[in-house]
């Protein structure tokens, strides 16, 4: 065995043994460690640095002297006077081996660093970004060894990072010369790198050392909403969010008025086009703004959209969506670049677009999937993003099944009578007493219940303009469970109820949830609402129950609610109207933003590009509209909670009355039971 002394790196427990003098740099190369470097080990970017450990250790069976490593040299202190070095730190490529060493890496000098993400329950997000930093020092031109400029830096980039082949993008080629002068022959490259396995080409240069920051933008492009992230390439952090509307919400509030437009108006796609491309120009203002942030410092943009937005936004007429069988132009993931989309960032910026997994199932379900990963869980999980388009996701390592389900924008507050989008004075909670049928809500903008003291004046700046979309779940739910509302869907007259709360309204019965005030007439919900949401949550539940049927299963482990509204919606409400299948509450969870944060996974890991190319693949897709059972399964899962699914897990948490009203039969079940506890 060699004398040579031994290195230990924390915390991934690599070791090996160098000759005295290796830099601590060359070692973690070496030995395959995750030691960050933009300069080569020139001094200049302090990406390297280390924390070495003294004294004994008897889990590596190494004592380390304080000698183990050189001395503090000119190059660090010239650093530490400049920028300051953290105590306690070295630069690795500085500090070389002079004894056995044990060397701690810290988070932020790992290349591919974990970044949190905020629930607890999911994989953390490792850092493994398309664009990279290089400064190195370019061999001035020479009258004996006539070779040009560029083709100088590429062999300086290929002695730097190890790549064989480097490519440059065109649009750098004017600037190259006097770029290299300024910098005294010293440039920074950003090499952007799609794949582990492809070759990087430089897309900006800067003069001299530059450390960035660098950007990536993460876009969830809603047919309503534009959300995106800018994320810090180097770190993954979140610097800013922004949204804001579907600027092209004016030819149309779905995606199918939207098709139809352009059906209609020769032309009306390429607007539509120019409009979302517009949007996602102000987005990047917006965001840059916030961030405080330059636009062009954006070099890698991810995008995550239904399969409508997709084509609009590529600039291709979504005819064929409209009509069967659905055909997409293109499903794979595209790679482009950012300037050909109508984007103004930087001219080197890059473009990935997730991939679509059906003609209904976009590249936002891809990212939903890249996030929640059902196909790494060990349990069954159904996985719905709930939208105007339910995205439904049903599998474990076994496999993963997809489809969507034409739920219509009733769970966003349209079509119902009094029905807003979320924004402030919606009712957004509802609780109905069982016994006197009492209710009490709560509205966006307060945190008070409309019988608490103070909710007046709490309230006095929004009133209450209506009911959003979690807020006209809860009510139908509330009133179900009240035995105000029948399994068929009917709302009962005041002599069934025992409600002057019900009247007569046409030829059914509405419920009055408020009763106005001088500036607002009273809220009500209408059997036409309990309608609109019994149309919605029955497409959901069946698109749910006609994966199950090809999985063989009559239940799932676990539920996942994804999308914005998938935030607010409770479980209990959600299950009590069916639109999930039964299974315990506490294993129904919300993911938020689930397609969005597969977009932040897929900018910030290029390897999560292959994961969800592979998985997109390998997912089964279900057309629900040449199922036969779906048919039958929808007039099912028209009654609440459903016709044929008894619900029973449901029931044996939650008192379920099933009075029905057209028989005149029934005891509420409501009787007796107790006001339930507040919140
Ligand atoms: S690698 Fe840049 S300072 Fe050490």
């Amino acid at each position: 065995m060699s004398n040579d002394p031994l290195v230990i790196f924390t915390p991934s427990g690599k070791r090996g043994r160098f000759p005295v003098g290796t830099p601590i740099l060359t070692a973690a190369r070496q030995l395959g460690v995750d030691l960050d470097s933009v300069c080569g080990g020139r001094g200049i970017c302090s990406k390297c640095q280390i924390t070495p450990s003294c004294g004994e250790f008897p889990k590596h069976g190494v004592t380390v002297a304080d000698t183990a490593l050189s001395g503090w040299n000119a190059v660090e202190e010239r650093y530490d006077q400049k920028r300051g070095l953290p105590k306690g730190r070295r630069l690795g490529c500085q500090a070389t081996v002079q004894g056995d060493v044990v060397i701690d890496v810290p988070p932020e000098s790992q290349v591919h660093r974990q970044v949190v993400r905020k629930r607890a329950e999911v994989r953390e997000i490792t850092l493994n970004p398309t664009i990279r930093l290089a400064c190195v020092e370019v061999e001035q031109p020479d009258m004996h060894k006539p070779t040009g400029d560029l083709e100088r830096l590429r062999a300086a980039l290929r002695a730097a990072t190890g790549q064989d082949s480097i490519g440059f993008d065109r649009h750098l080629l004017r600037d190259l010369q006097p770029t290299l002068r300024k910098g005294n022959w010293q440039v920074t490259a950003a090499l952007h790198q799609p794949r582990d396995d492809a070759d990087p080409s430089v897309v900006a240069l800067w003069p001299g050392f530059f450390e960035g920051p660098l950007y990536g933008l993460a876009v969830d492009l809603g047919s309503t909403t534009i959300a995106g992230h800018l994320c810090n390439l180097s770190t993954g952090e979140v610097v800013a969010s922004a949204g804001l509307m579907n600027p092209q919400i004016r030819f149309g509030e779905d995606l199918m008025s939207r098709v139809s437009y352009a059906m209609m108006n020769k032309g009306g796609d390429l607007e539509m086009t120019d409009a979302v491309r517009a949007g996602l120009n102000q987005l990047v203002t917006d965001i840059t703004a916030e961030a405080g942030a330059d636009r062009s410092a954006i070099l890698d943009t991810v995008f995550v959209m239904n399969p409508v937005m997709h084509h609009l936004f590529l600039g291709i007429d979504p005819f064929e969506l409209g009509q069967a069988p659905f055909a997409l132009a293109t499903s794979d993931a595209l790679s482009l670049m950012a300037r050909d989309l109508g984007l103004s960032i930087a001219p080197g910026t890059r473009a990935y677009i997730l991939p679509c997994i059906a003609g209904h199932v976009g590249a936002d379900a891809a990212g939903v999937a890249l996030s929640e990963a059902p196909d790494q869980s060990e349990d069954l999980v159904l996985v719905v993003d709930v939208g105007t388009n339910a995205e439904i996701l049903l599998g474990d390592k076994r496999g993963v099944l997809a489809c969507s389900s034409p739920t219509g924008p009733a769970f966003e507050g349209a079509q119902i009578s009094a029905g807003q989008r979320a924004a402030p004075g919606a009712i957004e909670r509802v609780e109905i007493d069982p016994v006197t049928k009492e209710p009490r809500f709560r509205v966006i903008g307060s945190d008070l219940w409309s019988d608490d003291d103070g909710f007046d004046a709490a309230i006095a700046a929004t009133g209450v303009t209506g009911i959003c979309g979690s807020g006209i779940i809860e009510v139908i739910a509330e009133m179900r469970m009240a035995g105000l509302v029948d399994a068929s869907g009917l709302i009962g007259s005041a002599e069934q109820t025992g409600s002057l709360r019900c009247f007569a309204d046409g030829r059914t019965h509405s419920y009055r949830l408020w009763d106005g005030s001088a500036d607002h007439g009273p809220i009500t919900v209408t059997n036409g609402d309990i309608r609109a949401i019994q149309m919605a949550k029955a497409a959901l539940y069946s698109g749910a129950r006609l994966l199950m049927d090809k999985r063989g299963v009559n239940k799932v482990d676990r539920v996942v609610l994804a999308g914005a509204f998938g935030a607010h919606i409770s479980a209990k409400h959600a299950m009590v109207l069916g639109m999930i299948p039964d299974c315990p509450l506490d294993k129904v969870t919300s993911a938020g933003n689930a397609a969005g944060t597969g977009a932040r996974i897929a900018l910030l890991n290029r390897s999560a590009r292959d994961q969800i190319e592979t998985l997109v693949g390998r997912i089964e897709k279900i057309e629900t509209a040449v199922e036969p059972r779906f048919q039958e399964h929808f007039v099912n899962a028209s009654a609440l909670p459903n016709a044929s699914d008894p619900f029973a897990i449901l029931r044996s948490v939650v008192d379920l009355p099933d009075p029905s009203f057209n028989t005149g039969g029934g005891d509420s079940g409501a009787g007796g039971r107790r006001r339930r506890r507040r919140g």
